[in-house]
Formats: structure tokens, C-alpha cells, sequence
């Protein structure tokens, strides 16, 4: 069934039971990889949390979550944007860190994140993300979990969101063009 939101048309991609099959399959894999390592989730906000909520809710292991939202702005390191964590009170020393996304697009932002979560001295970072566009990706970036590999189509619902709406939808719509 088609939806409408404010000016675009939006199909069917990712039903809920497909998100469900596969998001059980990534916790799984956490489960197994992270035994032992007690490792604390970061949640992104805003797109990240309906994904976080049900990903979260499958990991087994010792754990602990957090959630942050990134601002970014033009900082004086060498690549000239400077992403920062707001609400980051976690102590990330010393933790195996999984960043929890919703899509990673270009990279951009999961790139300078990762450079100013270094500074924190975390002993590994993994990347987490429900949706991976990997044909806009412009930055050298390792994504260790990915739900869905998808065309470089504007995708909304279960959590992603065109201009704030449609982030309510327990699917994941298709841009129709
Ligand atoms: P990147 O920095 O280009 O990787 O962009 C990542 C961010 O852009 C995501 O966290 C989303 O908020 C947003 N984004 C990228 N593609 C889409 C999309 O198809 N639908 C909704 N949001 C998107």
C-alpha cells in the first residue's frame, strides 16, 4: 500500500517481519562476538532508537546502553568537521563500543564520529547500522554489522524520518519516484 508524506509518495520495501528475522540474526551475532567483552551500546539519535529498542532487547549478554545525539561543526582538525556527542556521560575508556545507526549514507557522520570517540581511548568501536547505502559511501569506513545493503533510494519508517514525519511506521517505506 502506498503512503503520502507531505510532498512524496512512499512504497513497501522492508516489511516487519523481515526486520524482525534479520534484526534477530544481528543480535545473535553481537551475542556470540561480544560474550565476554561487556560491551556498551551507543544509540544515535534520533533515527536509531525503534532499531536500538528491538536490536537491544535480543542481546543476552552483559551490556549496558546509551543513547546520544551528534551535533556537528566546522573544528580545526584536518578533515574540517568536528562531530560532538551530546549527552555522552558514559565512561568510554576501557569499553567495547557498538554504535547503534539507523542508515549510514554517505559516512560522513559515523566518520568523524568514530575520530572524536577516539579520544575517549574506548578499547574497540564497532558500527552497527539497520541500513547501508553503500554506493553513496565516501568515506574509508568499516561497517561490521549491517541489516540491509539498499539502493541509493530515500528510504522512511521504523525510526527514519522524511523532514520528522513517518519515523512511526512499523515498516520501512521506498521512495517512489
Ligand atoms: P551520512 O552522514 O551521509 O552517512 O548520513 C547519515 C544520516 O543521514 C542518517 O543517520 C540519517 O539521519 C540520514 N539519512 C541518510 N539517508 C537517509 C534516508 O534514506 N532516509 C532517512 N534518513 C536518511
Amino acid at each position: 500500500m502506498m503512503i503520502r508524506i507531505l510532498d512524496k509518495h512512499f512504497v513497501p520495501y522492508i516489511g516487519e517481519e523481515e526486520l524482525a528475522t534479520r534484526i534477530n540474526e544481528l543480535a545473535t551475532q553481537i551475542n556470540i562476538d561480544f560474550k565476554d567483552k561487556n560491551p556498551l551500546f551507543i544509540g544515535i539519535l534520533n533515527g536509531s532508537f525503534i532499531f536500538a529498542s528491538d536490536l537491544y532487547k535480543q542481546i543476552t549478554i552483559p551490556s549496558t546502553i546509551s543513547f546520544i545525539k551528534l551535533a556537528s561543526y566546522k573544528g580545526t582538525t584536518s578533515s574540517g568537521t568536528v562531530i560532538t556527542a551530546i549527552g555522552l556521560e558514559e565512561n568510554i575508556h576501557d569499553r567495547n563500543v557498538i554504535i547503534i545507526e539507523d542508515i549510514v549514507d554517505t559516512g560522513n557522520t559515523m566518520f568523524h564520529f568514530l575520530e572524536s570517540l577516539s579520544a575517549f581511548n574506548p578499547s574497540s568501536v564497532a558500527i552497527c547500522t539497520l541500513l547501508q547505502k553503500p554506493e553513496a559511501l565516501l568515506k574509508p569506513l568499516e561497517v561490521q554489522y549491517v541489516g540491509f545493503k539498499i539502493p541509493n533510494k530515500f528510504v522512511v519508517g521504523y525510526g527514519l524520518d522524511y523532514d520528522g514525519y513517518g519515523r512511526n511506521s512499523k515498516m520501512i517505506f521506498q521512495i517512489k519516484e
